[in-house]
């Protein structure tokens, strides 16, 4: 790359530096990302140089066989944050947490400061986004108001680094987007900024062991905004999520270099925060659990735990030549090959009808054993017909309609026990290691649910 002294072109997608305006960024192709930057983006000058820090030029060399501590972890109080990052916070990790405006992403955070820092941790919640009375007003309204933290509303860099000079555990930066580095002549939220800031943040808090937590931005599509080369800066890449509508919000894990990826925490946000919801299962069950036909319920795993999650799904005849498919909070492609597979193997004909999907709750389910509910849910739908009262299902279908086992039967049966359900509909070759009381009937091909359904 050509050195210039003058003002470059930078994707604020991808973070390619161009020398040109362009309206596509080749790179990413994507379309009106690229923006003038001032000062020389390709090489940002902020790195080292807001802490002047040249290296010794020795590279100090150590071995594989040399027994480590294991990582200490700090429990934040909070059990669904804990569950998500592994087990607890590692000190000097750097944690990104990405959602939707309104989500409660500042809401999570001040809890799990308050909760850190009545642990006896010094803690630090810098907003640039807020004055600090609004914090203040926020924390009121929590009932966390005589928590004793550090509060800023602050966005430069210079000054949040001093602040972690003086000793804290654990810093919360609200949001990224918003800070900048005061020598770089780039605005706030560009992608120079948003690099530079993360990079000295994560520098500094690494060196002394400190947890970072950085709130940021998403753009319209549910990425997280800036540069992708911020989230392979940081060790964790949380998601917060849920629908507007529902008042249950899941944090996900998308990248955690601490632990598994697989977990997600559910809350509930109630007028004083967050809850957490320790046993979600019952959560995405109507309290309606009369037979409607259209209606079955997928015994679905999150991680290690078990979910219980409505599938409905209505079949309504079209008005227009085309039919309508429409999916909520599972993938379309796969609702089109349920589709497909129950017309070709099943001989069931949709080509006249409307097609909604929706697992309830605001839950969204990517597991492909939810096929089987949602074959259910269809045929049903289709019919009139009803499942036997009180079932759960799961499985996974092939393109010939074969029902293949999925994994960890014994949990999913377990907690639908638990929950009260009678009769369990499971692959043929599902291996379970433990009898329940659940009536278990195996079937290896989706037609077999047509025998099972009722009137
Ligand atoms: P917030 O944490 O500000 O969202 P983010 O930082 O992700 O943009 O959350 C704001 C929303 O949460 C707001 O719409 C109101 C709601 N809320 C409650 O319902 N109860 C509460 O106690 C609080 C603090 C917020
Ligand atoms: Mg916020």
């Amino acid at each position: 790359m050509v050195k210039s002294s003058k003002a470059s072109y930078v994707c604020q997608s991808c973070g390619a530096v161009t020398m040109r305006w362009a309206g596509k960024c080749e790179s990413c192709n994507e379309w009106n990302t690229i923006i003038e930057e001032a000062g020389d983006a390709a090489i940002p000058k902020g790195l080292s140089v807001v802490k002047g820090t040249r290296g010794q030029g020795r590279l100090e060399i150590q071995d594989l066989q040399t027994k480590s501590k294991p990582l200490p972890r700090q429990k934040t109080g909070m059990g669904e944050l804990d569950r998500v990052t592994g087990g607890g916070l590692v000190p000097g990790a750097a944690i990104l947490i990405g959602g939707d405006p309104g989500i409660g992403k500042s809401t999570l955070l001040l809890q799990a400061v308050c909760k850190m820092a009545r642990q006896g941790k010094a803690c630090l919640y810098v907003s640039g986004e807020e004055a600090v009375d609004q914090i203040r007003m926020r924390a009121e309204r929590l009932g966390l108001s005589d928590t004793n933290i550090s509060l800023a509303a602050s966005s430069s860099i210079r000054d949040i680094l001093s602040a972690i000079d003086n000793g804290v555990d654990m810093v919360v930066i609200d949001s990224i987007q918003t800070m900048f580095v005061d020598n770089i002549d780039s605005a706030p939220g560009t992608v120079t900024q948003v690099r530079t800031s993360a990079l000295e943040l994560i520098r500094a808090t690494k060196k002394k062991n400190i947890i970072l937590f950085l709130v940021g931005h998403v753009t319209k599509d549910g990425q997280i905004a800036g540069p992708r080369v911020l989230e392979h800066m940081v060790d964790t890449v949380l998601y917060f999520e849920g629908d507007r509508g529902h008042q249950f919000r899941i944090l996900r894990a998308v990248k955690n270099r601490f632990g598994p990826t697989d977990e997600i925490g559910v809350f509930e946000m109630v007028e004083k925060g967050l809850d957490e919801v320790a046993n979600p299962s019952a959560l995405f069950l109507s309290q309606n659990q009369e037979n409607i036909p259209g209606n079955s319920v997928f015994a679905g795993m999150e991680g290690t735990r078990p979910i219980l999650v409505e599938v409905q799904g209505l079949a309504a005849s079209t008005a227009y030549g085309t039919p309508r498919r429409s999916v909520v909070g599972w993938d379309s492609n796969r609702l089109a090959m349920i589709l497909a597979v129950l017309e070709a193997r099943c001989g069931l004909n949709f080509s006249g009808y409307d097609v909604f999907l929706n697992m309830a709750g605001g839950i969204r389910v990517s597991e492909p054993a939810a096929d089987l509910a949602v074959a259910a849910s269809l045929m049903s739908a289709l019919t009139n017909k009803t499942l036997p009262a009180n079932t759960i299902l799961f499985g996974e279908i092939g393109l010939s309609g074969e029902v293949r086992a999925a994994p960890q039967t014994d949990l999913r049966l377990k907690e639908a026990e638990k929950l009260g359900f009678k009769t369990a509909i499971i692959p043929a070759g599902s291996k379970i290691k433990s009898d329940g009381n659940l009536k278990l009937e195996k079937i290896k091909h989706v037609q077999d649910l047509i025998a099972l359904m009722g009137g």
